[in-house]
């Protein structure tokens, strides 16, 4: 029998190698491949397209005399959590072995480059601006304005950077597709160096990412020749939030401390050493391939208004089934928290949702309404940001959260600019004062003047974006913010 067993980071913490060896033991031949993403069934085992899940060492007998009833899902395909998504970025995931030549090629694999060389460097671009893509770190920028400012910048030398830092709390989709498919994001980055003239590229990985520092370090040399000229190499972080912040990243890859730089100049003009960089996420960079090989307009087809393409969405924190749930945009935010990611993990109602990472705002079921787009989620004081959505039951203490935030910020700043060096720790404070019922009518007041000059005067957005979980909970939840006093 063959048996295939993901070699995730996620799977492998839930017990996969265990569970592989069990099957080995037995004389079975395992082939380790990428991850379905459905994280509550991990280890799941996949025999001739049926999985069984979650499975430990002492199921896998059962598993074989197929008498493990319960954990049998069915056919994997065919579960409803994979079924409805649409899976352009994650196409292969679950599917092929991460490091696999063949797998790789024999999935459509190198398609897009192949197109892309056939092609003039403004003709690509062209395609990735008629795809609508935007960046998926977040800020939503249009990727193929960005790679047209590199391409029309005059100096010769020119870098591509993929910021893998993936700081924000409840994504992984970053590191489940450097773990997974590590050639998309290589071709996306070799077809990004040809749009622009670039000759090396860096994938910048946060050190808490050992598996996926291991999969892109060997897929680069496994297929160096396939990309050369063109050059790449990973380059690891050393646990700094703000690094994901591309110019504090760039400065991290000069060797310099991770502080955020003035903009501008932009990084398209004058990024890495000085020199013109198109600094990339790693879905949108993985998006590209895609594009090429199917055409912009098979990418633009799918989302809503300018949001175009679909978002790799990352379920996580008190959810019954998180995982990897990647769809086109203009899904709502209520069916993906309580009908795709089945409500709280315990059974307890959803009180919030935290979306966009620790600096999105908290929505109340009331907002559940909200379809997933940029524009859709900033008009009602919110991010999408790079996918993340965290959710919380009854018992969160929405008030405890909003301090949560000021001391985050207190402890990542970067401490270059005052609002946030600063305006963090008072935030810190004064939600103190608050949670102890001291005056916290005029703290509170003091607590939104404060968001209001780091919102407005903060040089990058961790210290700009921290207003927003800190309003949207006193905005939604008002009654956690009355306390009783403490003396
Ligand atoms: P930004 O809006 O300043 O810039 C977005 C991108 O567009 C940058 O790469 C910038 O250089 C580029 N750009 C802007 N104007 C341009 C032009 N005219 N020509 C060429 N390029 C141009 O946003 P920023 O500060 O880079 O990112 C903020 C976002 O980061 C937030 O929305 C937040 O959601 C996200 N974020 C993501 C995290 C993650 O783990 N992925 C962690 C923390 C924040
Ligand atoms: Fe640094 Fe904070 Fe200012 Fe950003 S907002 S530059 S992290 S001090």
């Amino acid at each position: 029998t063959v048996v295939r067993i993901s070699d995730d980071a996620l799977a492998i913490a839930c017990g996969a190698d265990r569970v592989a060896r069990r099957f080995a033991e037995l004389g079975h031949e395992v082939v380790r491949v990428s991850s379905w993403g459905m994280h509550w069934l991990e280890p799941l085992v996949e025999i001739d397209g049926f999985g069984y899940g979650p499975a430990s060492p002492a199921d896998v007998e059962a598993i074989l005399a197929d008498q493990a009833g319960g954990l049998c899902i069915g056919k994997i395909a065919d579960h409803p959590f994979i079924a409805a998504q649409t899976r352009l970025t994650f196409a292969r995931a679950g599917k092929t072995r991460p490091l696999s030549l063949d797998d790789y090629a024999a999935t459509g694999g190198w398609k897009g480059l192949e197109r892309a060389r056939t092609m003039t460097p403004e003709a690509v671009v062209e395609q990735v601006k008629a795809s609508g893509l935007r960046g998926r770190g977040g800020a939503g920028f249009p990727a193929g304005i960005k790679w047209d400012t590199v391409r029309k910048a005059a100096n010769p030398r020119k870098y591509i950077v993929c910021n893998a830092d993936e700081g924000d709390s409840g994504t992984f989709a970053d590191r489940m597709l450097m773990e997974g498919d590590p050639y998309l994001l290589i071709e996306g980055m070799t077809i990004a160096a040809l749009a622009v003239g670039a000759q090396r590229g860096y994938i910048y990985i946060r050190s808490e990412y050992p598996h996926a520092i291991a999969k892109m370090r060997a897929a680069i040399r496994l297929s160096a020749q396939i990309v050369a000229p063109f050059v790449l190499e990973v380059r690891v972080g050393a646990g700094a939030y703000v690094c994901g912040e591309e110019t504090s990243m760039l400065n991290s890859l000069e060797g310099k401390r991770g502080e955020v730089r003035a903009k501008p100049p932009l990084p398209a003009l004058e990024g890495l050493f000085g020199c013109p960089t198109v600094v990339n996420n790693i879905l949108t960079a993985s998006a590209v391939p895609f594009v090429l090989a199917e055409g912009a307009q098979a990418y633009a087809d799918y989302g809503m208004g300018r949001s175009r393409g679909t978002m790799p969405i990352q379920l996580a924190g008190n959810v019954k089934y998180g995982g990897l749930y990647e769809t086109a945009f203009g899904v709502t935010l209520g069916e993906l928290v309580e009908k795709i990611g089945g409500g709280t993990g315990n059974g307890r109602p959803v009180k919030a949702v935290q979306v966009g990472g620790p600096l999105g705002a908290y929505f109340p079921p009331a907002l559940f309404d909200t379809p997933f787009d940029y524009e859709a989620f900033a008009a009602k004081d919110g991010l999408i940001g790079h996918g993340g959505i965290t959710v919380f039951d009854d018992t969160a203490d929405m008030a405890v959260q909003a301090r949560f935030a000021f001391e985050f910020c207190a402890i990542e700043s970067c401490g270059k600019c005052t609002p946030c060096r600063i305006g963090a720790v008072r935030g810190r404070e004064t939600m103190d004062k608050v949670i102890a019922g001291d005056r916290p009518a005029s703290n509170l007041a003091l607590v939104a003047d404060l968001c209001e000059t780091m919102k407005l005067g903060s040089l990058c957005a961790l210290g700009g974006f921290t207003p927003y979980p800190v309003m949207s909970a006193i905005t939604h939840f008002p009654g956690d913010f009355v306390r009783e006093s403490a003396d």
